[in-house]
């Protein structure tokens, strides 16, 4: 294993995000079935990011439906998560769901209905999803989120400029943080992303979202969930993935399985880069891809 890593860097914008040992690496599939098959670094923890606006998605769907699409767009960016040019052309109006814009937009909306119990929802659901309980947000990366979170202040001000945020920018931004600062493991995430492969039936049977919201976030997560890299990832990899600057990306192949790989070494474009290497190998090796 040890040949691989050292081709890429670890994310450091986030200095608690820099505390982790970047020659890590898990691989977990998890059929239709049920069956597991995971290999690597399968049961540490790291956080979540902004795989978590997959999730931010699915419940923002389930409360407002289409009613969305009235405060962003979903069109790829060609940009990084972080450019504010879209921002500035579109007055205001986010991309897609899972730029840094779209996401605060979307804790805005989602406060809007849960108010304080807002992460409390988020919580609840990722442990149902999981079946794992004892998930919990990592408050020492919560911290660092949200002390060095200056372009995020400057995303959520510049939106509510323009009238797109109701809510307080600081408290929109706590759940955006604490959203994005879940610690998980490869094995959980890859259970959460149950529902997305099973029509919206969580690996325990429970609805999270209906199969037309499931089909339209995967949709989301093929066309926008690998910032500027989507075109590569749709033509090498082939499966909608959402990734993180932590070095997770987690997706599915509808009907068949849901797979993540975890890596916190990132390629330029700030993706996983034995990620995308693996996720590339195993579409090819097993010949099964999105539109295949
Ligand atoms: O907002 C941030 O900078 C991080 N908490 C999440 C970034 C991330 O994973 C990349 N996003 N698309």
């Amino acid at each position: 294993m040890q040949k691989f890593y050292g081709q890429g860097h670890k994310a450091t914008y986030i200095p608690a995000l820099n505390n982790v040992n970047a020659q890590q690496f898990a691989l977990t599939l998890i059929d239709k079935e049920g069956h597991i098959f995971s290999v690597g670094d399968d049961k540490v923890c790291f956080s979540i990011q902004s795989v978590s606006k997959v999730i931010s998605l699915t419940m923002a769907l389930n409360e407002v439906g289409e009613e969305l699409w009235g405060r962003m767009d979903r069109e790829p960016s060609g940009k990084a998560f972080d450019s504010l040019i879209h921002l500035e052309e579109n007055n205001g109006i986010p991309s897609n769901p899972f730029l840094n814009s779209g996401a605060i937009v979307m804790a805005d909306v989602l406060l809007e209905i849960y108010g304080d119990h807002t992460v409390d929802k988020y919580l609840h659901l990722m442990r149902r999803i999981t079946g794992n309980e004892t998930l919990q947000i990592d408050d020492k990366i919560y911290k660092s989120e949200k002390f060095n979170g200056h372009k995020n202040y400057a995303f959520a001000n510049y939106i509510k400029s323009y009238g797109n945020i109701y809510n307080d920018v600081e408290d929109v931004l706590d759940v955006y943080f604490k959203f994005c600062s879940l610690s998980l493991t490869n094995l959980d995430l890859t259970k959460a992303f149950y529902y997305l492969m099973n029509k919206g039936q969580s690996l325990e049977g429970f609805q999270v979202t209906t199969p037309r919201h499931c089909k339209r976030i995967n949709s989301l997560m093929f066309t926008c969930g690998t910032y500027n890299e989507v075109g590569d990832f749709a033509y090498l990899v082939g499966l909608p993935v959402k990734s993180s600057v932590s070095g997770a990306i987690a997706g599915c192949l509808p009907g068949a399985y849901t797979v993540s790989v975890w890596s916190p070494e990132l390629n330029e474009k700030g993706n996983s880069y034995l990620g995308f290497k693996a996720l590339e190998q195993l579409t090819t090796e097993l010949d099964s891809s999105y539109l295949s």
